[in-house]
């Protein structure tokens, strides 16, 4: 896999996903489904999109006990998708059992399946959060950069495959844990378009800039009035 556009399938059921994967005829882009699709149409709604020729990132940024994150991630293995996630704040032991669940559900997935787990990558701090509620609710006084840089190391010492960061903080990610441990990049908008509840957003060219491996696009294309144009455009300027 390599730099790609991932749209953020922020949907409440099957059929709202399908009119609007319709609209991209042939075409199957990279999906990302996350809490809201999965809790409403659950493991069938990504098989479904497995079929129809989506990779698909599961975005269930799974935070617990090891153990229950470990079993958990057991079964999501077995789903086959190509990407994963756990946040990074439930510690390195956390992560270490997630990913020890993952390798062992997608080794039993069946004789059909492939080899490779899907990659699992760590959230460092949401995209939503800024550098005042970093400091006043969540109590952590170092700059959003130094977090996310030290959560990204944490994530690679456990043996994740990267991290979940915005497109600002993927050159210190990559400068210090090197350009292949993977950036995954929500945060980004079209320019022009709303931030909304994101507070570190850049654009597709400037995440391109600054190095993001993928980036996640939600409201930018799903809330266009020609969604797929939006689409085209995220990936002229992202991919080129
Ligand atoms: O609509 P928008 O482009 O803001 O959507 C971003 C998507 O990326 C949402 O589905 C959100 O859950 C997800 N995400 C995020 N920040 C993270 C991790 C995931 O915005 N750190």
């Amino acid at each position: 896999m390599g730099k790609d556009v991932i749209i953020a399938c922020d949907f409440s059921s099957a059929k709202e996903t399908y009119e609007f994967l319709n609209q991209f005829g042939r075409q199957r882009p990279f999906v990302k489904i996350g809490m809201e699709l999965f809790y409403a149409e659950g493991p069938d709604m990504v098989r479904q999109l497995k079929e129809r020729g989506h990779k698909i990132f599961l975005d269930l940024k799974l935070h617990d006990i090891p153990n229950t994150v470990n079993k958990a991630m057991k079964v999501l293995g077995r789903l086959q998708v190509d990407m994963c996630n756990v946040h990074a704040a439930g510690t390195e032991k956390m992560m270490r059992a997630a990913l020890e669940g993952l390798t062992e559900g997608s080794a039993k997935a069946g004789p059909a399946a492939p080899a490779q787990r899907p990659l699992l990558i760590a959230v460092t701090q949401l995209t939503s959060t800024s550098q005042k509620q970093l400091e006043e609710d969540l109590l952590i006084h170092r700059s959003m950069e130094e977090v996310v840089a030290s959560y990204a190391a944490l994530t690679k010492q456990a043996g994740l495959d990267g991290v979940v960061c915005s497109p600002l903080e993927a050159p210190v990610v990559h400068q210090q844990l090197g350009s292949e441990f993977l950036t995954i990049t929500p945060g980004v908008r079209l320019a022009g378009d709303a931030a909304a509840d994101q507070t570190r957003v850049t654009t597709p060219a400037k995440a391109k800039e600054l190095g993001s491996d993928y980036i996640v696009v939600g409201r930018s294309i799903t809330g266009a009035a020609n969604p797929v144009a939006a689409y085209e455009r995220c990936c002229s300027e992202f991919i080129g």
